[in-house]
């Protein structure tokens, strides 16, 4: 066993505003110790700064950088409710859709049609109508049966809508397999070498669709500039065969999400604005190398906006010992709040709150969740601080595809999340309760 100081402030993994202290650290001006105390663990914090600093990014540089038009709408997939709807909007961005739940959220939150697509491999009839009735700006198209579900229910309402269609690129990422979708194996988007087939189903509904451009999305956890890049080389030889053969100029490219964050120290993603930078210049270049006109950009970031703004907080509750393997240290949380380690064996850095600053024994763990599966880890390989019971754990970079992939699996409800910005702190969403998990419930008549 080693004795050292751990510290973790300024690294690229901590929210922006995480500062330590003996024994503590805060997020948003909020001590962590606090926040445990008022709302219990396992808990969801969300730091505003963070969060608002990333919607900057991308919105300032492109600002700055590109003059024919863009929309940026959070992937909402990533992290959503109404509280954390109004907070991007404030920002200017819009959402990205791919169910009645996540419209609805954006409605409620004051988000109007004009600021929201609608994107997803099976839209129902109900959610298709609901995102017409909702004047939603885009519907992306995913396959051959959509668009003639879509032209059937626009044709009964009378309407024309905006359609998008998403186009597998072709492009293989270094990504984990089961979250790389740009390939051509994949459930989502037409595939490139069936593009015409889309354009002649699509201009056969001249009266209920309105064909404005393709989409694309690479995968998820994407670091290579280069896949943006072909992404846009890709797309305008598309654009400008289909001008050729369709005589169609398309207004709207849609370059999805994507790029990645720091979750560990083996993460090093360049800035946001070099990304955008980057694909600003590419789409520039080809424009025109084409004689294209500059299309209007829209970006679907998920990750990159939410992950690194979220932590989220457990409490050590036990330890054991096993002969020849690392000591196992249980928390109050786990796979029902963070399915990622399970999923995609996914790491994480965490640091031990409640022993910083303070000059401790170190050892290496396996840390644990409560649920009833083996599969249940929150850190494979944890070198820190020696941990007892009621040591505060905090994991970094949860704010993306934890609370929106949570279960309530063993009938445990989900964490509270909570939004910490400028020392306020207040709930996004409250802890789910007993009664909560019990108030679906319903005995048929024989029992
Ligand atoms: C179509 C589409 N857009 C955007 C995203 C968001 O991706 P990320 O969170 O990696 O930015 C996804 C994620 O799967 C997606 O499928």
């Amino acid at each position: 066993m080693t004795t050292q100081t751990q510290t973790w402030q300024g690294q690229t993994m901590t929210p922006l505003s995480f500062k330590e202290s003996l024994g503590d650290a805060s997020v948003g001006g909020v001590s962590l110790a606090e926040l445990a105390k008022s709302y219990g663990t396992a808990l969801y914090v969300v730091d505003g700064e963070t969060l608002r600093q990333a919607c900057r990014d991308y919105q300032d540089t492109l600002n700055q950088h590109y003059t024919a038009g863009h929309q940026v709408v959070l992937a909402c997939k990533s992290n959503f409710n109404v509280g954390l709807a109004k907070l991007i909007a404030s920002e200017g961005l819009g959402c990205d859709v791919v169910s009645a739940g996540e419209l609805m959220t954006a409605i409620q939150a004051g988000i109007s049609g004009d600021k929201i697509v609608f994107n997803g491999n099976l839209k129902s009839e109900e959610e298709i109508a609901l995102a017409i009735d909702h004047n939603v700006s885009r519907l992306i198209l995913d396959n051959f049966d959509e668009i003639e579900r879509v032209a059937k229910i626009t044709k009964a309402k009378g309407v024309k809508v905006n359609v998008l269609a998403r186009v597998a690129p072709g492009i293989e990422c270094h990504t984990h397999d089961y979250i790389k979708t740009g390939q051509n194996d994949s459930k989502f988007g037409f595939p490139l070498a069936r593009v015409d087939e889309l354009l002649d189903a699509v201009l056969k509904h001249p009266e209920e669709l309105d064909f404005k451009g393709i989409h694309g999305h690479v995968g998820s956890q994407i670091f290579e500039l280069r896949a943006y890049q072909d992404l846009v080389t890709i797309f305008f030889t598309e654009m400008d065969r289909i001008r050729q053969k369709y005589g169609i100029t398309l207004p709207d490219l849609d370059l999805g999400g994507g790029w990645g964050i720091a979750y560990t120290h083996a993460d090093t993603p360049l800035p946001i604005p070099t990304l955008i930078q980057t694909v600003v210049e590419a789409v520039k270049a080809s424009a025109e190398a084409l004689d294209y006109p500059l299309p209007r950009l829209l970006f679907e970031p998920g990750r990159s906006l939410m992950a690194r703004a979220g932590v989220t907080l457990y409490t050590v509750g036990g330890r054991k010992e096993v002969e020849g393997a690392l000591p196992y240290i249980s928390v109050d949380g786990g796979m029902g709040d963070n399915i990622r380690p399970a999923l995609y064996q996914a790491e994480y850095s965490a640091c031990v709150v409640s022993q910083l600053g303070k000059a401790v024994a170190t050892e290496a763990v396996r840390v644990v969740g409560k649920y009833c599966e083996s599969g249940d880890v929150v850190l494979r390989h944890f070198e820190g601080p020696r941990m007892g019971n009621g040591d505060l754990l905090l994991i970094f970079g949860t704010g993306a595809y934890n609370y929106t992939m949570a279960s309530t699996y063993n009938r445990i409800g989900r964490p509270a999340m909570v939004l910490v910005e400028n020392g306020k702190h207040g709930l996004l969403v409250e802890r789910e309760s007993v009664q909560d998990l019990l108030a679906l419930d319903r005995i048929p008549s024989w029992l």
